[in-house]
């Protein structure tokens, strides 16, 4: 089996984010099962707020015309999501309705989001760590984007205590769960490969 093409994001671009921490260990962790990983920052991808005016007048962004060619060259992605009043943050909803409008000729709609596998975690400070959002995001996903969303998602909870000095999940429960999701991901995503 080929290595898969797997690429890892946070829908944070905060300073100290810790959904870039969790980005970062799973990125980490996808390295070491076998796949070929991308680890972005949608800072690096600026969007406006969509608004179709703008698109009528000037086009999708660059960016996210960027954004859907780089999950074209993938079989797998990993979002790390932040819970936003128990959803999930309009940087990703804002980058997945801009990427949900470029069209890409002769294949069917959509097909940066139908064509891979996509597993999905949060991180709060709060104990739920951010379950909640994730079904919001999961919703989305799987209802608007037609995309494959993994049922098992990576929730850590009391942030404050989740990560160790060097950067690894402190809870070891929580570290074997977020292996087996990247295991099951790296399977998944190794089939379209
Ligand atoms: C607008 C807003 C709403 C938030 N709502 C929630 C929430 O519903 N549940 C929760 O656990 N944390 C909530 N938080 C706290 C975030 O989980 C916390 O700021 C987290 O650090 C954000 O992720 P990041 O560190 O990756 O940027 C909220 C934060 C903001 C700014």
């Amino acid at each position: 089996m080929a290595a898969p093409k797997i690429v890892v994001l946070a829908g944070s671009i905060r300073t100290g984010s810790l959904n870039e921490k969790l980005a970062a260990v799973v990125a980490r962790a996808l390295e070491d099962a076998g796949a070929e990983t991308t680890h972005i920052s949608l800072k690096d991808y600026p969007l406006p707020l969509y608004d179709g005016d703008l698109q009528a007048r000037e086009g999708v962004p660059d960016a996210a015309k960027a954004l859907v060619d780089l999950f074209l060259a993938q079989h797998g992605a990993f979002v790390a999501s932040p819970e936003y009043n128990a959803s999930f943050p309009p940087l990703l909803k804002n980058a997945f309705d801009w990427m949900s409008r470029v069209s890409v000729e002769g294949k069917p709609p959509l097909p940066a989001f139908k064509t891979k596998v996509f597993a999905l975690g949060s991180v709060t400070n709060g104990a739920m760590g951010g379950y909640r959002g994730l079904t919001q995001l999961r919703a989305m996903m799987e209802l608007g984007l037609g995309a494959l969303v993994l049922p098992e998602m990576v929730s850590v909870g009391n942030a404050a205590d989740a990560f160790t000095d060097d950067g690894r999940l402190s809870n070891p429960r929580t570290a074997d769960f977020m292996a087996s999701v990247v295991a099951r991901l790296v399977t998944e995503a190794g089939r379209l490969a």
